[in-house]
C-alpha cells in the first residue's frame, strides 16, 4: 500500500501521540525537548484541533495503512508580530528507522513547504538539524535549504554539548 501523506486531526492524538514518544526517546541529540517535558495524550489532541482551523500551524503524518510511519510539523514564528510573522519553522520531522530511505521524509518535508507556500505571507522557513545528522541535512539541501549559522553549544546532554545548524528556505 503506499505511503499517504495527510494533514493530523485531533483524531489522530494516540498514533501521534505514541510515535512522538518514540521520536523523543530514540534521539535525544536531535530534538530539544525530552519526553517527560512533552505534552500529555490530552495537551497533545487539544493541540492538534487548535490548528485544525489554521493554515500556518500544520502537522503532516505520513501513513502507512492505519500505522503512523513520519511526521513533519510547519508553523508561523510569532503570528501575532506584524514585523515576523513572514517567518516560518519546520520541526518534528521524524520517519520510523523501519521506513527508512524510501522517500517518506521527502515527502512530508514537500507536505510542509507547500503549507508554508499556501499560508498567507509567509516568505521564508527556518529549521534546525545537529551537524553531525547527514541524512537530515542531505534531505534539507536537496529542498532548497540552506545553511546559515551554527548556533554553538544549543544543547545539552548529560554534560555534553550539541551544536545545531540553522538552515534556511527563502519562499
Ligand atoms: C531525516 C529523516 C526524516 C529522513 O527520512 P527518510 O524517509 O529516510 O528520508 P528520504 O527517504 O525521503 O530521503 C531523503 C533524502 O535524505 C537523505 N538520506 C536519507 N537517508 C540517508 C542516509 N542513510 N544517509 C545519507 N543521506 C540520507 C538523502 O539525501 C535522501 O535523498 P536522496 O536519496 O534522493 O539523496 C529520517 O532519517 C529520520 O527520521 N531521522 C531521525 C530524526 C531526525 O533526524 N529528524 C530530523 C531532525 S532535524
Amino acid at each position: 500500500m503506499p505511503t499517504e501523506i495527510r494533514r493530523l486531526t485531533a483524531h489522530d492524538a494516540e498514533p501521534y501521540y505514541a510515535l512522538r514518544m518514540r521520536t523523543l526517546s530514540e534521539n535525544p541529540e536531535t530534538f530539544l525537548i525530552t519526553p517527560d517535558e512533552e505534552a500529555g495524550l490530552d495537551e497533545t489532541r487539544a493541540r492538534l484541533a487548535r490548528t485544525e482551523p489554521r493554515d500556518d500551524d500544520v502537522i503532516f503524518g505520513a501513513w502507512d495503512g492505519s500505522t503512523l510511519i513520519g511526521t513533519a510539523g510547519m508553523f508561523r514564528q510569532t503570528p501575532n508580530r506584524v514585523r515576523g510573522r513572514h517567518r516560518a519553522m519546520i520541526w518534528g520531522m521524524y520517519v520510523t528507522p523501519e521506513t527508512r530511505g524510501h522517500g517518506t521524509g521527502r515527502r512530508l518535508l514537500d507536505a510542509a513547504i507547500h503549507a508554508a507556500r499556501n499560508a498567507e505571507g509567509i516568505e521564508l522557513i527556518h529549521l534546525g538539524v545537529v551537524p553531525e545528522n547527514k541524512p537530515a541535512r542531505r534531505l534539507y539541501r536537496n529542498a532548497g535549504f540552506e545553511p546559515w549559522g551554527i548556533e554553538t553549544k544549543s544543547s545539552k546532554i548529560e554534560g555534553r554539548y550539541v551544536d545545531t545548524e540553522m538552515m534556511v528556505l527563502f519562499l
